[in-house]
């Protein structure tokens, strides 16, 4: 059991103003892990894995029986930053009830630590009652990926005077009903700004400029895990495809060219073994039966160098 201690909704509330929060998803154990060493605040498992891991081209058939697949593979990693579940399109958007059975699954299934969901003052209902449910919940507000239809497209938000006045109002009044954070998405500079200044609670920006009091970005995306187009707020750290594809056409070709494996990945028997092995095949022209081929044979020995 990894006795690191975990970060809370109420501390990450904590931090507004101080320290930088880093947050990015993750979707399973592994991709969990990379993002623990590398010491991230909050692990979002989002409703993008959609996207990245599924190769769908959005976001809203995402179920909440997936999200708390992926939920629970990450926490097997048993994370020091505090993990979100991202509540998936239509599991929050019909009634308060549904909404807190939906978030509760994220939670006692999945395991999160907190959920997070899209939309303002429309969905106030919906937060109070999974908050009632003492379920902390970071809320999400600018280019909102579950309304893409809505919005016609995935577009900047709050451009115009107006729509950022709402959507500064929006912000008011999730931290007025107790959300522990808000991710802003896609929304000029200023606007998060605005917000980061007007509101208690941390901002997470993503495409929100450099004012907000934290950054998330999508796994895939920083590591370059794929080869596709990226958003104008993506910086790729590294291109780690490339890196994949490389180190497989090495591979393949070793196999190919009879160099792999080699010595050092071949299991060995016993001399002595081997010799009755070779009498044997050429008395009776058969191999012997499995009982003296896997004589000795324990699993961990797969292990060994
Ligand atoms: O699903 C997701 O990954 C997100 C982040 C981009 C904030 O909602």
């Amino acid at each position: 059991m990894k006795m690191t201690r975990k970060l809370t909704a109420p501390a990450i509330k904590a931090r507004k103003g101080g320290d930088k929060l880093v947050m990015i998803t993750a979707y399973d154990e592994p991709s969990a892990r990379i993002a623990d060493r590398a010491g991230a605040d909050i692990i979002l498992v989002g409703d993008s894995v959609a996207n990245v891991v599924l190769g769908r081209a959005d976001t809203l058939a995402m179920t909440v029986d997936e999200m708390v697949y992926h939920t629970a593979a990450v926490m097997t990693a048993e994370p020091s930053g505090l993990v979100v579940g991202d509540m998936p399109w239509l599991s929050y958007h019909t009634t308060p009830r549904e909404a807190v059975h939906n978030a509760g699954r994220l939670i006692r299934d999945g395991g999160a630590g907190a959920v997070k969901l899209e939309g303002g003052r429309k969905r106030l209902d919906v937060v109070r009652a999974v908050l009632d449910a003492e379920i902390p919940v970071m809320g999400h507000l600018g280019l909102t990926p579950q309304s893409v239809h809505a919005m016609g497209g995935y577009r900047v938000q709050g451009k115009q005077a107006a729509a950022a006045y709402e959507l500064i109002t929006d912000a008011k009044a999730l931290a007025d009903a107790g959300v522990f954070a808000i991710v802003l998405e896609g929304v000029p500079d200023v606007v998060a700004r605005t917000v980061t200044e007007e509101i208690g609670v941390p901002t997470i920006g993503i495409g929100a400029g450099a004012d907000c009091d934290g950054q998330v970005l999508v796994f895939h995306d920083v590591l370059g895990l794929h080869d596709k187009r990226t958003a104008k707020f993506v910086r790729q750290y590294a291109q780690l495809a490339d890196t994949a594809v490389a180190a497989l056409e090495e591979f393949f070709s070793d196999v190919r060219n009879g160099v792999f494996p080699g010595e050092e990945e071949t299991y060995h028997m016993p001399e002595d073994s081997a010799q009755i092995l070779a009498e044997l095949s050429e008395a009776s022209g058969e191999l012997p039966g499995s009982g003296i081929v896997a004589d000795g044979f324990l699993a961990d020995e797969a292990m060994e160098n």
